[in-house]
């Protein structure tokens, strides 16, 4: 789908490593090459034509940030660097200040480190107790297992939307509505669903949502933060300079403006926000259900035919998103990657940054195809046919 849309792809290469980042569309190369070459300006600083563009710009990206996930206002977008910058600044900026001593926060083994570390980074210095959700023989977490993990002591719920190994799609709906009957907050970690799915906060119930541009077909070093406005409202920020104040004298007394330029310190990434703007209008156009329906299918045509092989573990067969995470048996992941290499199949190797999976999956790393809505049937064929020889195990070893 949309191929011609992408310069990548003019080569002959295979890309399945759309969970780490994804390739971008002309049209927001083209627009981050425009606010380069014919107006560029700071935002929210100049009195001069270029500058109130750059302005006008900058805030309709905000806007159109705001419909894509059905936020309430505009104010509760916040432009960050990425998923894990908006995690952090959540946890230090919000959560520091919110929890007290023994209060319990849950996640699952199988969250990517942004969303564990900043956690247990939390817990060493506030005495906050961090616990994991089980994870059911699909390495799933489901409502029950949520429900079994809360005691009285629990705060805060922080899961990814979808997993980056396991691709599983977070019950959310059901879990916030149980959790806000408790006055738990949930915090979801988008990273890996945005560009893959329709995400509607509101519907959700999401406290707060984060996630990244350069995996919704953006730009690198752009992402998002999004907060109900009275929360979002209580996070102190994590950076203080220009921008983000109203006045302040010699004597210390300073007037911090309101969300959302209390949050955004320094001279934003513009180029970046104007290229997000560019992939949200390109995601609308195609229609993030028509995307999530394409990969479901690919998903389900790609575990269908890696399933007929009889040499390859997959570790996730029963997910909902377009992930698969597989090894090639008694071959070290890496090796299969560098092997895959050289037939120009691109799938990442590794843990990916998801660490303490392997405390429930029994294997330390795994080859991931993350699927994107340009990669096809014949992509899936490619991989398939490199995968498909009797002695692949010795060919990816010798
Ligand atoms: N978080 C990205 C991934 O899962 C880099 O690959």
């Amino acid at each position: 789908m949309k191929r011609e849309d992408f310069p990548m792809l003019k080569q002959d290469i295979v890309y399945f490593d759309n969970g780490a980042t994804t390739f971008k569309p002309y049209c927001v190369i083209e627009a981050i090459k425009k606010y380069y070459t014919e107006y560029t300006a700071n935002c929210h600083r100049g009195d001069y034509k270029l500058s109130l563009k750059v302005d006008n710009e900058y805030e309709h990206v905000r806007e159109l940030v705001k419909e894509f996930i059905n936020a309430k206002r505009s104010e509760e977008i916040i432009f960050t660097s990425g998923a894990t910058d908006g995690l952090n600044r959540i946890v230090f900026g919000f959560f520091k200040y919110y929890l007290n001593q023994d209060d319990e926060i849950l996640i699952a083994k199988s969250e990517h480190a942004s969303n564990i570390l900043p956690w247990m980074e939390l817990s060493r210095t506030k005495k906050v107790i961090v616990k994991y959700i089980p994870l059911d023989e699909d390495y799933k977490i489901t409502l029950k297992s949520v429900i079994s993990s809360i005691t009285n002591k629990t705060k805060v719920i922080s899961l990814a939307h979808i997993t980056n190994v396991i691709g599983d799609v977070r019950p959310l709906k059901e879990i916030i509505d149980y959790a806000h009957k408790l006055g738990i907050i949930v915090v979801v970690d988008g990273a890996q669903a945005i560009g893959h799915m329709k995400v509607d906060v509101s519907e959700m119930g999401a406290d707060f949502y984060v996630f990244s541009g350069h995996k919704m077909y953006g730009p690198t070093g752009i992402g998002v933060l999004y907060g109900k406005y009275n929360l979002l409202d209580k996070i102190e920020p994590l950076c203080y300079g220009g921008g983000m104040n109203a006045t302040f004298d010699s004597t210390g007394k300073v007037q911090y403006k309101e969300l959302p330029y209390a949050l955004e310190a320094g001279t934003p990434n513009i180029a970046g926000v104007i290229g997000l703007g560019a992939a949200v209008r390109y995601l609308n156009d195609i229609g993030m259900n028509k995307i999530h329906e394409y990969e479901i299918n690919l998903r389900k045509y790609l575990v269908n035919k890696l399933s007929n092989l009889s040499n390859i573990d997959i570790y996730n067969k029963n997910s909902e998103a377009g992930i698969v995470a597989f090894n090639v048996q008694d071959v070290f992941s890496q090796d299969t990657a560098i092997y895959l290499d050289k037939h120009n199949i691109y799938v990442r190797a590794g843990n990916h940054c998801a660490k303490i999976l392997k405390e429930e999956l029994g294997v330390k790393n795994t080859c991931r195809i993350g699927l994107a809505f340009y990669n096809n049937y014949e992509d899936v064929d490619k991989l398939i046919k490199a995968l498909s020889n009797e002695n692949l195990s010795r060919d990816i070893i010798f």
